[in-house]
């Protein structure tokens, strides 16, 4: 099984030179998913790393997902070690939008190194622009610098933060109104694993579930935590942001 959890995950102690070089080699980075996805899994220049936290089969099987209807903006919530912020630019729009969120020393994965940042700007292609806020999810100055770039409209939110069952609940309620009808919202750890990885997150899944109609892509339910449950928003089931897939010029702040 080709997953790391991010306690394994070592290489803060990179430094400016490694995220430069970094970004140097991540240049010729492949861009067909399947080697792409390989390609972050087992980067390391100098001390610095990139990882997905993710399951290969999983995430591969929902980025082909996104891929049939690349989003033009993404929220993600939980970047870590830069594997799912990568991939998620592969498939999105060349002129794409994406925030991503987290909180140095966070807990579920520990955050980011500042010095990391260079590297994970230069994952934006062609048009796209990368935007990377270290800071709370929970925190209303969160929310307020997303909607400074994003605006109110987004496609695709992938919630993969604070795994506590009142984290996953508040990120949910706070990003999922700027998802537009149409746009997807996707959770990580859905499956019934360890506390210290899933937390409340199975639990929170299942709830939704009975109230919404959900897909699961999960390669085994015994793995012990991973999976991705996905949503597809609409104004019958939730709250939605003012557009609709396919309205570009609202996605942008
Ligand atoms: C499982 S990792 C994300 C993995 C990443 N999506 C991937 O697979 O490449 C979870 C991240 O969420 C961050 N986090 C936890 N609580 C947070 C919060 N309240 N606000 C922002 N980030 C948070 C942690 O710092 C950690 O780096």
């Amino acid at each position: 099984m080709l997953a790391l959890r991010p306690a394994r995950v070592r290489g803060g102690a990179a430094n400016l030179a490694d995220a430069l070089g970094a970004r140097r080699a991540f240049r010729q980075a492949p861009t067909n998913l399947d080697e792409a996805y390989d390609f972050v899994a087992d980067f390391e220049y100098g001390q610095l790393r990139t990882r997905p936290f993710q399951i290969r089969q999983e995430m591969l099987q929902f980025l082909a997902r996104l891929a049939e209807d690349p989003p033009r903006s993404i929220i993600e919530l939980g970047t870590a070690y830069g594997g799912t912020l990568f991939l998620l630019a592969c498939i999105a729009m060349p002129d794409a939008t994406i925030v991503t969120i987290d909180m140095p020393a966070g807990p579920f994965g520990g955050g980011y190194p500042r010095t990391h940042a260079p590297l994970y700007k230069s994952f934006a292609r062609d048009k796209q622009r990368i935007r990377l806020i270290r800071s709370d999810s929970h925190s209303p100055d969160t929310l307020k610098a997303v909607r400074e770039t994003v605006g109110t409209t987004v496609d695709l939110l992938f919630i993969d933060a604070d795994h506590t069952y009142e984290g996953v609940r508040s990120d949910f309620e706070t990003y999922s109104p700027l998802v537009c009808s149409g746009g997807l919202i996707a959770f990580h750890d859905i499956v019934d694993g360890p506390p210290e990885a899933v937390g409340g997150v199975p639990r929170f899944w299942k709830e939704l579930r009975e109230r919404m109609p959900g897909e699961e892509i999960v390669a085994d339910w015994s793995q012990g935590g991973y999976g991705i449950g996905l949503i597809r928003k609409d104004a019958h089931t939730l709250p939605t942001g003012t557009g609709t897939r396919g309205n570009a010029d609202s996605t942008h702040g």
